[in-house]
């Protein structure tokens, strides 16, 4: 296996570095062998009202399972993110609001005012029935009232579950379903790249599906001003519900264990999945891994341009920042708008010093050539980050070489929504890198690779991802259904906690992620799931049948191609390809657009009706040659017809 060599860490980068080579190798050593000792010495960076005694009870068996950390500690997660800083950091800038339209002012908000927002916002959750517990489901664009929003239920005990803004009607109608809601806090419209984005319209379409009545009340943030259905006494305006309500706040107590939030995410099978993480050892980790992983300093500005809807805005633009009293950029645009500029001139404006997107967006900008880089200064740079879906080491380089002029080092981040945080990564002063490698594990954190019966394969090797022991920001539970939590990650391999990524590692013990090896596809850094683009699909009156996989592309990562078998009668034409691809992406949202249909009179199966989608993958990515057994088909008629007709372009 060949391994390319290694970048090493720049020594002026060490010199002033938290974690050190020689740190990273007694902390992680320490981490293993004596995790109670590790996790309680890193505890002590919150503030708690009772400080744990109890630091780790976790076992992963299946049949005596259980994942608790700090379980007789108490804190509240908003007092972290605000009020203990409030005596040394009052005045220091919590969050730069940079708007979609260049041309605005940007926004500072202090600590101290941030502070405020989020009590006032409390207090009216509280005065309409908001209590410890309760379900608030939060649609907002990236503005700063979506941050005030998620601290405002931690400052209750209320469990937020924030629906990413480019959702369509029916999966905000789901997740609301699903955790049963009791309000619902949204704006009049987003706005992105110039485009607007009608939120309350789809939250009153949501709102009209079944399964949403646990909603009470609609707060609507007023955000571009667009005249937008107000529904008494259902819907009531943000500002005249908080903007007289009391500048301080009592924070509800929690144990370590109370739920924090829910945040849905695909799977395998149909269903998202509510992904529950707890206040304790969520706050610890995130904030640990954000101070460790960034090198975080106390005058950075700290910019991550994910959305607040996904675990990534969760860990890395909210909670773990937050905690340590970090200054970050809160960015409504896109990076493409007005120009492919744009992100560096936001580094420019802010002078961001760390910097943290994905490859997604390295992929797209490198397309449009060094000139709107090099137009930048990025002076202010010293460190870049990359988070979401494997980094091809091309789009690395540039990013390493052109963005960052050479002088920064890149910090490629593993982890998943139900990991809470990062778990593979360098840490820049650390280790030395490698283009393409989230390199070594973290503190606390056991990788190992396993082959399909669950052997732990040594050395140099390639297999699937497994986790064998717990950390403390791992998700505790799906909400509601806690067998499909053991049942999806802890029966695969008995003991082991398995990632559903595929993975290699080289002989100097880095790994590489090559991807998921289940039915979840990664599409520009976003995770669907196939099932249910399908579910969407079968749900037109015309489909029959469909079978979805991914292929590689070259901006997104992966794409999405659809098998369409239709109901008989039915004529296949390029009218009906493009309803169902708008069918699909009003059912699920924009991130869920096809990008090849191909008709199928027939799907591959196997005599006993299983699909072969090992086969129909092949056809996707364009290697016939490479369909392996194909003895088991019912009739193999049905792959030479598909081959035949394999969507034009692909
Ligand atoms: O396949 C891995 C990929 O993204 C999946 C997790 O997706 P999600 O829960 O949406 O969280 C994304 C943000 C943490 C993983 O199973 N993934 C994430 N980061 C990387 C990655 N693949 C390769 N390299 C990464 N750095």
């Amino acid at each position: 296996m060949s391994t390319p060599a290694a970048i090493p860490v720049d020594p002026a980068f060490a010199a002033h570095a938290r974690i050190t080579r020689e740190d990273y190798s007694r902390l992680y050593e320490e981490s293993l062998r004596d995790p109670e000792g590790f996790w309680r010495r890193v505890a002590q960076r919150l503030d708690w009202y009772r400080a744990p005694t109890r630091i780790k009870d976790t076992r992963f068996d299946p049949a005596d399972f259980r994942i608790r950390w700090y379980e007789d500690g108490e804190l509240n997660a908003s007092v972290n993110c605000l009020d203990r800083h409030l005596a040394a950091r009052g005045d220091k800038t919590a969050l730069i609001f940079e708007r979609d339209d260049p041309a605005q002012p940007a926004q500072h908000i202090t600590y101290r005012e941030l502070h405020a927002r989020v009590c006032q916002l409390a207090n009216a959750l509280r005065h309409l029935g908001v209590r410890k517990g309760d379900r608030v489901t939060i649609y907002l664009p990236m503005i700063p009232e979506a941050v005030v929003a998620m601290l405002a239920c931690a400052r209750i005990g209320a469990i937020h579950s924030v629906v990413f803004g480019g959702f369509a009607p029916h999966s905000i109608a789901d997740r609301i379903a699903d955790c049963g809601s009791k309000l619902v806090i949204t704006a009049d419209e987003g706005v992105r790249g110039g485009r607007r984005v009608p939120l309350k319209a789809n939250v009153d379409a949501a709102l009209k599906m079944p399964g949403t009545t646990s909603v009470e009340t609609v707060l609507v943030v007023r955000h571009t001003g667009a005249a937008v259905d107000m529904q008494m006494p259902r819907d009531r305006w943000y500002d005249a519900v908080v903007d007289g309500q009391p500048q301080q706040c009592e924070p509800e107590r929690m144990n370590a264990e109370d739920p924090l939030f829910i945040l849905y995410t695909s799977g395998s099978t149909g269903k998202p999945k509510g992904v529950l993480h707890t206040t304790g050892g969520y706050l610890v980790y995130v904030s640990y891994t954000h101070e460790c992983v960034f090198d975080l300093r106390e005058d950075d500005v700290y910019w991550c341009t994910a959305d607040v809807g996904w675990i990534t805005g969760h860990s890395y633009i909210v909670y773990g920042p937050l905690a340590n009293g970090a200054t970050c950029v809160v960015f409504e645009g896109v990076p493409n708008y007005p120009d492919a500029a744009r992100f560096w001139q936001v580094i420019d404006r802010h002078r961001v010093t760390l910097f943290y997107t994905a490859p997604t967006a390295i992929r797209a900008l490198m397309r449009e050539g060094e000139e709107p880089v090099q137009r930048t200064s990025r002076a202010s740079l010293r460190l870049l980050g990359t988070v979401g879906e494997p980094i091809n080491p091309e789009a690395w380089r540039w990013y390493h070489r052109v963005v960052g002029d050479g002088r920064c080092p890149v910090v490629d981040t593993w982890w998943q929504t139900e990991t809470g945080g990062i778990l593979i990564a360098p840490l820049p002063g650390a280790t030395d890198l490698k283009p393409g490698s989230a390199t070594l594990p973290l503190f606390g954190v056991r990788p190992a690779v396993v082959d399909a019966n669950g052997n732990v394969l040594e050395g140099a090797t390639e297999g699937n991802l497994v986790l064998l022991d717990s950390w403390p920001g791992q998700m505790r539970t799906v909400y509601g259904d806690h067998a499909r939590f053991i049942d999806t990650y802890f029966r695969t391999y008995p003991g082991m906690y398995f990632t559903g990524d595929g993975c290699r590692r080289d002989a100097d013990g880095y790994y590489w992620i090559t991807g998921r090896v289940d039915d979840v596809i990664n599409v520009s850094g976003h995770r669907i799931g196939t099932a249910e683009i399908e579910s969407a699909l079968v749900a037109h009156p015309k489909v029959a049948e469909a079978a979805v996989v991914g292929f590689p592309h070259d901006l997104k990562g992966q794409g999405i191609y659809a098998y369409v078998t239709l109901k008989a009668g039915e004529q296949p034409d390029e009218a009906l390809r493009a309803e169902l691809i708008a069918w699909v992406r009003r059912e699920i949202g924009p991130i869920a657009t096809l990008d090849h249909l191909q008709w199928a009179p027939a799907l591959p199966k196997t005599r006993s009706g299983k699909i072969m989608r090992r086969i129909l993958r092949k056809i996707a990515e364009g290697q016939p040659d490479q369909l392996g057994d194909t003895s088991t088909l019912a009739d193999p008629g049905v792959v030479e017809s598909l081959l035949r007709d394999r969507a034009p372009g692909s």
